[in-house]
């Protein structure tokens, strides 16, 4: 097993029920945060630089760092919410965009946002949601999207030893779980993965039904 792994595996044993928004505030407060890799991944920044509408209005879900959004701000984009039910790191978000009025920042649970959004983010969120949650995340994403809005980012695509968060999975199960809410333009193994993760990964481009 590789560091990086060993470093994700480490923030759980946890039953599924207990993974709320205690347990992910625990995790922030106590800097047990092996999935940060410290930026915004190759994957996302590659596929928003050729991304055209500046003024969408972009959503970035359990956004931790939110080191995407950093990228986004530099790229001229104008319109970036983030949430994340741990306030320890929201604390901190607010603090690193206070002059960027071009970013929003919610503290609180994904699945009691509200919102209208063109794209929605996915980077090392999915896997934080207990499997059970599954179908209630795909719903939630769609409902949260406008006509045409559509989710990017990575999900994994491996089953990790022990029990997570994260919780791995594959294509063919990402794909029934989706597929009544979103047409899947692309659900690929991603060719620029950071190197720890490199083929463990699928590229998402999902368009709401
Ligand atoms: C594995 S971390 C990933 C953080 C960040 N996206 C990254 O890649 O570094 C999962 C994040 O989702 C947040 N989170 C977990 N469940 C959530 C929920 N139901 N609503 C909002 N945020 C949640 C956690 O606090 C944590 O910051």
């Amino acid at each position: 097993m590789g560091k990086e792994e060993k470093e994700l595996q480490n923030f759980f044993t946890q039953s599924e029920n207990s993974i709320d928004g205690l347990y992910w505030d625990s995790k922030w407060k106590s800097n047990q945060t092996g999935w940060d890799v410290g930026k915004a991944t190759p994957a996302i920044t590659t596929y928003m630089a050729q991304y055209d509408n500046k003024n969408s209005a972009i959503l970035i879900p359990g956004c931790g760092n939110a080191y995407e959004a950093e990228f986004l701000v530099k790229s001229g984009f104008t319109n970036i919410s983030l949430i994340d039910v741990a306030p320890n790191v929201v604390d901190k978000l607010k603090e690193k965009f206070a002059s960027a009025s071009q970013v929003k920042v919610f503290c609180g649970d994904f699945f009691d946002h509200q919102g209208n959004y063109d794209l929605i983010i996915e980077q090392t969120f999915f896997c934080a949601i207990p499997p059970n949650r599954r179908n209630d995340y795909a719903e939630k994403m769609a409902s949260l999207l406008n006509i045409n809005g559509k989710i990017i980012g990575l999900l994994f695509n491996k089953i990790f030893e022990n029990q997570g968060p994260p919780f791995g999975g594959s294509s063919n199960e990402y794909k029934v779980i989706f597929e009544p809410y979103f047409t899947i333009k692309i659900m690929d193994e991603c060719y620029n993965s950071i190197l720890p993760r490199a083929n463990s990964e699928v590229f998402i481009n999902l368009i709401k039904k």
